[in-house]
């Protein structure tokens, strides 16, 4: 009765990995739980998810094929537009975002253009060794180049019907472009959710094997945000929302409760956090030695993360929690 913070089904997002093929259900190792789905598995389980009350979900795309132009992140046919295609002709209530970044799409699985990628070969008395692992200060990502695509890919997912874009990769002046792009497009009324503060974490790791996008060198430091930084997060946020954000998110989420609470006493437009793959895994896997009530803690992680001042949730808990809530 007195309880101050609920949790409902509506504050929920749940996230797809979609793959090519037909009647695919691929299991991720390191997330136990969450799958790889071909489009007709992916539409499946949107209708589940939505009959759960759940009002929307994420896309992210494993492409047929990977580029250093990222061209199956922004293709007409590429997976993500082909699966936003079928669910929303499918389940046309269910809200559909769609993830915009470049690394699931990129052959060195960065989020941006890299240049010169002949830095990959790093040379060596013995001489070249191909895809040695480089330090940041061997290779940069091309900020401004990338801005382009990372529009283009916007302006296709809205064409082919998500309903919110979500911009991941963290490039400077993006949502500006995106914006614009959208406009150009005569796509004024399409929404971006900016993953404003996203910190440049190792909770992503099962992540990157679900969406096969681990950089083939480096790592994403020089994009990301450092995570010992609360007040670069909000000049991240402020300025995203100067750039035609309409909403923000906080990635990850439960080590960065703090930054999710300032957002919320800072900015009055709605605030959503992800809990993402690392945090989902170290749940999954202590519950299946039996060391967590593993129902206990999924409803109080979330329950935290609401309370912390997030109104949305991104979670791969999203079906599970639903169904604890009913
Ligand atoms: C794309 C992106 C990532 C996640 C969401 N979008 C991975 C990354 O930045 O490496 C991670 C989500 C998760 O770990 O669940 N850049």
């Amino acid at each position: 009765m007195v309880r101050e913070t609920r949790l409902t089904p509506e504050s929920l997002v749940y996230p797809l990995f979609v793959c090519p093929g037909e009647g695919v259900r691929k299991a991720i190792g390191s997330m136990p739980g969450v799958f790889n789905l071909s489009v007709d598995e992916a539409v499946k389980e949107a209708q589940e998810t939505h009959g759960l009350g759940i009002p929307a979900v994420i896309l992210f795309g494993l492409p047929e094929t990977k580029d250093e132009q990222a061209t199956g992140a922004w293709a007409d046919d590429g997976i993500v537009q082909r699966g936003t295609r079928a669910i929303k002709r499918a389940v046309p209530e269910l809200v559909v975002l769609g993830d915009v970044c470049l690394c699931e799409y990129m052959s060195h699985g960065h989020c941006g253009i890299v240049k010169k990628p002949s830095a990959t070969v790093v040379r060596s008395d013995r001489g070249p060794t191909a895809a040695a692992p480089a330090r940041s200060a061997e290779f940069e990502i091309e900020n401004d180049s990338t801005l382009e695509i990372l529009a283009r890919t916007a302006v296709s997912l809205a064409r082919a019907g998500v309903d919110i874009v979500a911009p991941s990769d963290m490039m400077d002046g993006r949502v500006a472009a995106i914006r614009a792009a959208l406009d150009a497009a005569g796509l004024q009324n399409m929404p971006i959710l900016s993953y404003a503060a996203k910190f440049a974490s190792g909770f992503y790791g099962p992540f990157r094997e679900a969406a096969d996008s681990a950089p083939q060198f480096g790592d994403r430091r020089s994009y990301q945000m450092d995570s010992g930084n609360l007040r670069e997060a909000m000049r991240e946020i402020q300025t995203d929302l100067e750039e035609g954000a309409d909403m923000v998110m906080v990635k990850p989420a439960m080590p960065y409760l703090d930054v999710i609470a300032q957002a919320r006493e800072r900015f009055d437009v709605p605030i959503c956090a992800y809990q993402v793959s690392g945090e989902y895994a170290m749940i999954q896997a202590a519950a299946q030695n039996g060391w967590l009530d593993r129902e206990r803690v999924i409803m109080e992680s979330l329950l935290s993360i609401r309370r912390a001042g997030a109104g949305t949730i991104l979670t791969y808990f999203a079906k599970d929690a639903a169904k604890l809530m009913s």
